[in-house]
C-alpha cells in the first residue's frame, strides 16, 4: 500500500517539523497538519517566514519549499481526517495536574479526544500512528476507542515515537540515528501498515536504520531513551558538585570518561539543569508506571534523576546569593539566555525559570536577554508559576533586546543558555560598565576562564573547583 494522503493532528514542535521533512522527502504525498489552536495554524501559514510559530535552524526553508504544494496547515480537522489514509497523532501529553496521578502520570485527554474524533469522522480504513510520547500500552486504549465507537472502519495502530531534539530538529529528521516503528506483525493488515510507514521513511533513511518492533517495545523505548539521556545529564551534574568541592574540573572529567568508547563523549555537558518539555514529564510518567506495577525500587531509581536536576537548579541560585554577600535584594542580576537550550525559542521547563523564581524571592532585580525568546513568553513563564502577581513579576524583571544594555550596571551575570553569540561578546566593555566586583556565574561552562578572569571578573563555572 502506497500512502498518498497524510493528516497530522498537532502542529507543535514535533508535528510541524516532522511533517515538513516528510513533505520535502515525499513530494507525492499530500500532508495536512491540523490543530485546534487557530493562532498557531495562522502562524504556520504566515507569508512572513520569520513568524512561523517555531524557530528551528533550516525549518523555514523547508516550509517555503513545500507549503501550499504538498504541505498544508489547517484548522479543519474533520476534513483532514476524512481525506487521509494515514493519521499521525502528535498532540501534547503533559503531566497530569489533577486527580489520580497528579504531578506524575501522563495526561492522555488530548490523545483520547483525537481517537474519538477519528472514530467519529472516519469512513474508510485508516492507519493511525502514535507520534506523541505515550505510556506503554496506550495503543490498546486507542484501539479500544476506535474499534468500539467507529463506523465499522478498520484501524491499524502503529507506534512511531519521535527522537528529534529541539534546535537540531531538521538535521535529526533528515539523518535520524534510527526510526522506530512498532506494529502488530502477527496479522496481514498489521504487517501492511508497518510496511506502509517503513516505505515513507525509506525514501531517505537507510533501511538498516529503520527498526520494527512490537507496539509495546516501541512505546517503552521512547520513555527509556529519554530516561537514559536525562540520567546522563543528572549523573554529570552530580559529579559537577563534587568537582566544585575538590578542585577537579567537570570539563576535564567529561572528556576523560567520554573517551571510553563504552561511555561515549556525547551528552556529558554539566549544566544548570536540564529543561525542555519532555525529560521531566517522561521520567515522571515512567516513575508512575513503575509504581502502578508495584515496582517501587525501579520508581525510586528513576525519580533520583529529577531530584538531582531540581537540586542543580536550586544550588545555582543559592550560590549566586551566597557569593553576592548573602543578599541580592535590590541588586541587578543579568540573565543571558532564557530558552532551555540554544537554537530554540522553546522555554518549557527551562532552568532559567526556576533560577529566576528563586532570585526574585530574594528581591533581586533581573534583566533578561535571550536572542529568540519573546518578552511575552518570559512573563507568561513566570506568571504560570503563580509565585507572585503579574504586576510584581513586571516590576522585578525586565526583558532587554540588547545584551550590552542588559549587562549595564549589573552586579552579576548568570549564563543560563549556551547560545554561541555569548562567547563572542566584548567582555571587556561589559566589565567596564558593571558594578564591582563584577561576577559571572556560568551555568553552561561556555566562557574562557583565563580570558574572563584576566579582564577582572570573578568567574564561577559550574563544575569547576578552582
Ligand atoms: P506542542 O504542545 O508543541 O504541540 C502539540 C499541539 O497539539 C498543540 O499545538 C495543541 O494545540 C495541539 N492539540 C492538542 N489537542 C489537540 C486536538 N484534540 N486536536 C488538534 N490539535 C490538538 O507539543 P510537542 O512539543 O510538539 O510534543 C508533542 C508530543 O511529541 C508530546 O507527546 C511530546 O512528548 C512528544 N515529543 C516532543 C519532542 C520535542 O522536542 N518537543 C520530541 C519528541 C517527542
Ligand atoms: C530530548 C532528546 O534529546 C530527544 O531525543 C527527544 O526526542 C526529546 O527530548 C523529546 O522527547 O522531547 P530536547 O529536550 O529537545 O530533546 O533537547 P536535548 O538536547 O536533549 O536537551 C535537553 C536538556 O538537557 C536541555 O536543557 C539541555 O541543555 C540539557 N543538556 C543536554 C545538558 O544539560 N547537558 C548535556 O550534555 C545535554
Amino acid at each position: 500500500m502506497k500512502i498518498k494522503t497524510i493528516c497530522c493532528i498537532g502542529a507543535g514542535y514535533v508535528g510541524g517539523p516532522t511533517m515538513a521533512v516528510i513533505a520535502k522527502q515525499c513530494p507525492e504525498i499530500r500532508i495536512t497538519v491540523v490543530d485546534i489552536n487557530e493562532a498557531r495554524i495562522a502562524a504556520w501559514n504566515s507569508s512572513n517566514l520569520d513568524e512561523l510559530p517555531i524557530f528551528e535552524p533550516g525549518l523555514a526553508d523547508i516550509v517555503k519549499e513545500t507549503r501550499d504544494k504538498n504541505l498544508f496547515f489547517s484548522t479543519d480537522i474533520d476534513k483532514a481526517i476524512d481525506e487521509a489514509e494515514m493519521i499521525f497523532i502528535s498532540v501534547n501529553t503533559p503531566t497530569k495536574t489533577y486527580g489520580k496521578g497528579k504531578g506524575m502520570a501522563s495526561d492522555l485527554k488530548y490523545i483520547e479526544s483525537c481517537a474519538r474524533q477519528i472514530a467519529r469522522v472516519a469512513k474508510q480504513d485508516k492507519i493511525v500512528v502514535e507520534k506523541s510520547t505515550l505510556p506503554v500500552r496506550t495503543a490498546a486504549a486507542i484501539k479500544s476507542i476506535l474499534d468500539n465507537v467507529g463506523n465499522g472502519v478498520q484501524f491499524q495502530i502503529l507506534s512511531n515515537p519521535e527522537f528529534l531534539a529541539e534546535g537540531t530538529a531538521v538535521q535529526d529528521l533528515l539523518n535520524p540515528d534510527r526510526v522506530l516503528i512498532g506494529g502488530d506483525e502477527s496479522t496481514k493488515e498489521g504487517k501492511e501498515a508497518v510496511q506502509a510507514l517503513v516505505d515513507i521513511y525509506a525514501k531517505w533513511v537507510p533501511k538498516d536504520n529503520i527498526l520494527t518492533t512490537n507496539v509495546w517495545s516501541s512505546e517503552l523505548s521512547k520513555l527509556t531513551a529519554n530516561a537514559f539521556l536525562a540520567q546522563r545529564v543528572s549523573s554529570i551534574n552530580a559529579m559537577s558538585e563534587i568537582c566544585e568541592k575538590t578542585g577537579a574540573d567537570i570539563t576535564e572529567v567529561s572528556k576523560a570518561i567520554g573517551m571510553d568508547s563504552r561511555i561515549g563523549p556525547k551528552f556529558l555537558n554539566a549544566s544548570v539543569g536540564f529543561g525542555g518539555s519532555c525529560f521531566q514529564k517522561d521520567i515522571l510518567n515512567l516513575v508512575y508506571i513503575a509504581k502502578s506495577y508495584g515496582l517501587n525500587e525501579v520508581a525510586d531509581y528513576w525519580e533520583q534523576v529529577i531530584i538531582m536536576n531540581d537540586h542543580q537548579k536550586n544550588r545555582f541560585s543559592d550560590n549566586i546569593v551566597s557569593t553576592l554577600y548573602n543578599t541580592v535584594s535590590g541588586k541587578k542580576i543579568t540573565f543571558l539566555g532564557w530558552a532551555f537550550k540554544k537554537d530554540t525559542n522553546d522555554t518549557r521547563e527551562s532552568a532559567a525559570i526556576k533560577v529566576a523564581d528563586n532570585l526574585l524571592n530574594e528581591q533581586a532585580q533581573i534583566e533578561v536577554y535571550d536572542p529568540k525568546v519573546t518578552e511575552e513568553r518570559i512573563y507568561t513563564d513566570l506568571d504560570n508559576l503563580k509565585t507572585r502577581s503579574s504586576e510584581e513579576n513586571k516590576n522585578l524583571l525586565t526583558v532587554q533586546s540588547d545584551p550590552y544594555r542588559a549587562c549595564k550596571n549589573s552586579h552579576a551575570i548568570a549564563i543560563l543558555t549556551e547560545w554561541d553569540e555569548f562567547k563572542n561578546y566584548d567582555w571587556e566593555s561589559i566589565y567596564k560598565n558593571m558594578q564591582k566586583p563584577a561576577f559571572i556565574f556560568d551555568g553552561r561552562g561556555i566562557l574562557d576562564k583565563a580570558l574572563i578572569e584576566n579582564i577582572g571578573f570573578t568567574y564561577y563555572k559550574i563544575g569547576s573547583g578552582n
